[in-house]
């Protein structure tokens, strides 16, 4: 006997699990980087364009898939009778994998910083980039060690993670969501009224404002479409999982734009935060240090704030948050993966994979900053540089893997399962879907053709890392 499976208790449980899963780390600690990087307004306008067509369609896609057939996303192919289709899922399981490797531990780095600013908020101010690399095990002689205390941070995030899987979908994920959101929103939104206001704001408000053609090039569409497939939870079939838990009373195509438009906008308010906040106490050549951005650049703005401490702490809280909600999204699709298709327990699924993706993450905090590995890493008779081992792991996911298992969605339901299904499905709690025409020609056509193009341009043009 198949067991019930587990569902959402409440339509708004849904909604704020799924935008939980999108709002991320990837709306605050990539998305204000690669804006920059992009061009400002240019790349705005880009990201928007590209959620709109691509992104609200794909989410709809992905869900209707996971409801339709009540299944993780492996199985979902093989319920659905098609399991040539399966390697969509293989891929999202993978990609899933990768992401929650290095994701966990940029979450322990925002568990250190939550604890940084309660205890030794006048170290980070007086040095927020030293602060930042001896957190992750820099020295000050320019030697460097092993980063304990971030693996440490790095580790006990992955344990609040399994925690909540283990206690399940709706008692673990959802309720964790329905105090955590709204709270993040609002606390963006004061922030926003200081980084604009801070004295030297105005040339980062400018540059995100302005629409610079000549910054534009193929590089950047390419960055944004991975950057909104990311921030959007797409192309890891996580939103297969998430569908699946769904009820079928619930509106699929309103919830998709709902949770799009929450995701954007909470990237967009961050990118207003932190480059002007940026440009305005750093100096705008300090916008593009990846990585360092969320932990480095604000700490002068919450310096100046009165009250700045207090709102540091809420602030590294609720990205805590942020980042957890996320992280449980893709541990629950690679755990739900695991207990359905091998039978194994949920506990025992859940510890056993949360401990090899530590394990594996470990490389990536220790490459930050950190030599140690480095005689493995380092290749420089062929130019490899040790960091550009850890990118290629956001790298690999952003760029390939996500675009490849969106696209597999894509051709499975534009041509194979068909649009007429997802169209059925999305129209199984009694409201019309207004969209249904331009959302067959975009899941058939426009998003194949686009995802497609994007790919073979940047394999053919040999995209370097950014
Ligand atoms: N969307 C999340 C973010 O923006 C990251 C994520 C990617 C979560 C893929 C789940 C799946 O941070």
């Amino acid at each position: 006997m198949e067991k019930k499976r587990a569902q959402w208790g409440s339509k708004l449980g849904f909604i704020l699990a799924a935008a939980g899963s999108a709002v991320g780390l990837g709306n605050i600690w990539k998305f204000p980087g690669r804006a920059f990087e992009g061009g400002g307004g240019a790349f705005l306008l880009i990201y928007l364009l590209i959620v709109i067509f691509l992104g609200v369609p794909l989410m709809m896609t992905e869900l209707s898939i996971g409801r339709a057939s009540q299944a993780n996303i492996v199985g979902a192919f093989h319920k659905l009778g098609h399991k040539g289709f399966a390697w969509v899922g293989w891929i999202g399981v993978l990609g899933a994998f990768v992401i929650t490797c290095y994701y966990s531990h940029v979450g322990g780095w925002v568990l250190r910083y939550v604890f940084g600013y309660l205890t030794e908020a006048p170290a980070i101010y007086a040095e927020p980039l030293g602060y930042f690399y001896s957190m992750l095990g820099a020295n000050a002689d320019g030697t460097t060690a092993i980063p304990w205390v971030a693996l440490l941070f790095a580790a006990i995030f992955m344990a609040l993670n399994a925690v909540i899987i283990i206690r399940g979908v709706e008692s673990g994920v959802e309720r964790f969501n329905k105090v955590g959101m709204p709270a993040l929103f609002l606390l963006l939104l004061i922030l926003l009224v200081r980084a604009v206001t801070l004295p030297g704001s105005e040339e980062g408000l400018r540059y995100m404002l302005s629409i610079d053609w000549s910054k534009v090039s193929f590089q950047t569409v390419l960055s944004a479409l991975g950057q909104a497939f990311y921030s959007l939870s797409i192309g890891m079939a996580i939103l297969i999982t998430y569908g699946s838990y769904l009820s079928k009373q619930e509106n699929i195509s309103k919830n998709s734009f709902i949770i799009c438009g929450m995701d954007t906008l909470v990237a967009v308010i961050a990118g207003f935060i932190v480059v002007p906040a940026v440009f305005a106490t750093l100096g705008r050549d300090q916008v593009g240090k990846g990585g360092g951005f969320a932990f480095v650049s604000l700490a002068r703005m919450f310096q100046q704030m009165p009250g700045g401490r207090v709102f540091a702490v809420l602030f590294y809280l609720l990205l805590l948050f942020a980042a957890l909600t996320s992280c449980i999204s893709l541990v629950e699709s690679i755990v739900a993966f695991l207990t359905e298709r091998f039978s194994w327990k949920r506990k025992g699924a859940t510890i056993g994979v949360c401990t090899v993706m530590f394990l594996i993450g470990c490389l990536y905090t220790c490459s930050q900053a950190a030599i140690p590995l480095k005689g493995i890493w380092i290749d420089a008779a062929n130019g490899v540089t040790y960091p550009a081992f850890c990118d290629f792991m956001e790298y690999f996911t952003d760029r390939l893997m996500i675009p490849i298992c969106a696209l597999g969605c894509c051709i499975f339901v534009g041509w194979v399962w068909k649009p007429e299904s997802a169209i059925a499905e999305i129209e199984r709690c009694g409201v019309r879907f207004r969209f249904a025409g331009i959302y067959r020609v975009l899941v058939k056509y426009v998003a194949p053709l686009a995802i497609m193009t994007i790919l073979v341009m940047s394999l053919a043009t040999g995209t370097t890392l950014s």
